[in-house]
């Protein structure tokens, strides 16, 4: 049967979908995706709980259209998550494979970050057919230029910045706001041009020199700047701290606030809801079209899929241009 470019075959009879690592919002709304799209091409399908801790407790249940109801508003993910360090040897992607053919699963669709997509190669390569969608609040996986959660996770991280803002004015304070994002800048990038940042720390572009920060903050202040606004990446950290040492330089009273959490969590936007969709579908009939160890992205506008080898040798650079438009909206 050819689908919408796919050229879908039915060598596979059962897929399971599992969610790895950081949950994002959107999450399920891919679990969903692949659930009906699977079910609709006439495929069986199980869900494995725990991430790749699951799947070595076989904690695989049947998943059926109706287990996936009332889900696609919700963030986090319902079939869980965990980090499964035994996962990372040999012996014990052995034992995943094995337990996949046990169950008769042809076909797996691993939803998560850059280290779930290791965990999905492995299983690759003992034979299981395995295809990745990228779902991580941090925008870090190369290949695509977009992943779930990411716009979500900026939405809420936005909103709360601009509370932050509202009585970091008011007190004429200087606010360093610590974002999440592990080693990548984009959330604090996405966040310093949304909510007007003066400052914005990156792990890919700082250059620890926080003496040009305590300069721009005594200069902004004299041009009539009421607060100072600086969004700094968890890849550089230290806010607290950073905070204690521009206070004690420019005499102006300075805060840190580390958003945290809260920027996992919460009902994914339209957006997330929608591309994580499409994702979903599409892993499916990437596995039908008898593709493995393939990663779905989007990128040039259309959803693609990328072999993970390819795609995990890459590296995702920050745009320069984008970066220096943030700097100098700060005028
Ligand atoms: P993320 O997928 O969000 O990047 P992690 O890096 O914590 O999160 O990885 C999630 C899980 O993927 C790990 O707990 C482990 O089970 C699996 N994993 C990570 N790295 C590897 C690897 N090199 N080989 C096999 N599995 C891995
Ligand atoms: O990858 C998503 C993320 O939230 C990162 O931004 C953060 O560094 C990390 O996960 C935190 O992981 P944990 O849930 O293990 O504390």
């Amino acid at each position: 049967m050819i689908l919408g470019g796919f050229n879908l075959s039915n060598e596979i009879k059962t897929i399971a979908v599992l969610t790895s690592g950081g949950d994002a919002p959107g999450m399920n709304a891919a679990i969903r995706a692949t659930v009906r799209t699977a079910i609709s091409r006439g495929l069986k399908v199980k869900g494995i709980k725990r991430g790749f801790n699951g799947l070595l407790h076989e904690e695989i249940i049947d998943m059926e259209p109706r287990h996936v109801s009332d889900i696609i508003q919700r963030g986090g993910t319902v079939l869980g998550t965990a980090r499964c360090l035994e996962f990372k040897e040999k012996e014990y992607q052995k034992m995943g494979a094995d337990i996949c053919r046990k169950h008769g699963i042809d076909g797996m669709v691993v939803i998560g970050g850059d280290g779930s997509f290791r965990g999905a190669q492995a299983l690759a390569r003992e034979g299981i057919k395995t295809i990745g969608i990228p779902g991580t609040i941090d925008l870090d996986i190369p290949c695509t230029d977009y992943t779930i959660g990411f716009d979500t996770a900026v939405n809420t991280a936005m909103e709360a910045i601009d509370k932050v803002k509202d009585t970091s004015s008011s007190h004429e304070r200087c606010s360093i706001i610590e974002v999440m994002g592990r080693n990548a800048g984009y959330i604090a990038l996405w966040c310093g041009v949304a909510n007007g940042a003066e400052d914005v720390l990156i792990p890919e572009k700082y250059d620890f020199d926080e003496q040009t920060i305590i300069n721009h903050i005594i200069q902004s202040r004299k041009r009539g700047k009421s607060h100072h606004l600086i969004i700094n990446a968890e890849g550089i950290g230290h806010s607290t701290s950073m905070a204690r040492r521009i206070e004690a330089a420019t005499g102006i009273e300075t805060r840190a606030t580390i958003l945290g959490y809260m920027q996992r969590g919460g009902n994914p936007t339209a957006k997330d809801r929608y591309y994580a969709s499409i994702m979903g579908a599409h892993a499916v009939d990437t596995l039908l079209a008898g593709k493995s160890n393939r990663v779905i992205g989007f990128c040039n506008g259309t959803f693609q899929d990328f072999d993970i080898d390819e795609a995990m040798s890459q590296k995702k650079e920050i745009n320069e241009y984008e970066f220096e438009v943030a700097k100098l909206l700060t005028i």
